[in-house]
């Protein structure tokens, strides 16, 4: 463990790629602004464990409320795979959860590569299936989440 306190995870970095884009404002706006809190979880661990805590306290949320404004968008369009991408989102905020009281319990560097992984899941994974999933149904519609 480092002396100093901070957190040695390498160079970790998610880099945003025009892939995930799935031409939709709200939503690439959201899944924009979450790689940016993700990659502050990474600075933060230069800085200490309490940053990193606070960090990814703040990706929590902004991702909670991203899913309820996807879901909202999925029960208006009555898109019909709406409760298998609800479930998905709600295993990975369970799984989300588990991870933060493990790091408030051992501290970041316990961590740290599950954590990485789970993000990579998140912002990516996600993303490409259950995500582009929607945006094509909407788009073969010609339908737009308001
Ligand atoms: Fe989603
Ligand atoms: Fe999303």
């Amino acid at each position: 463990m480092a002396s100093d306190e901070s957190v040695s995870w390498g160079n970790h970095k998610i880099e945003w790629s025009n892939d995930l884009l799935l031409h939709m404002e709200q939503e690439d706006g959201d899944h924009r602004e979450m790689f940016v809190l993700m990659n502050r979880i990474f600075s933060a661990a230069q800085i200490g464990a309490d940053m990193v805590t606070q960090a990814v306290a703040d990706l929590c949320l902004f991702t909670r409320e991203h899913f309820l404004r996807e879901q909202h968008g999925m029960e208006r369009a009555g898109y019909p795979d709406r409760e298998a991408h609800r479930y998905d989102h709600e295993y990975l905020i369970f799984q989300l959860d588990v991870l933060i009281d493990r790091l408030m319990l051992s501290g970041p560097e316990c961590v740290a590569e599950e954590l990485v992984d789970l993000l990579k899941r998140w912002l990516c994974d996600h993303i490409l299936t259950y995500d582009q999933a929607f945006a094509a149904y909407l788009h073969e519609r010609g339908q737009k989440v308001a």
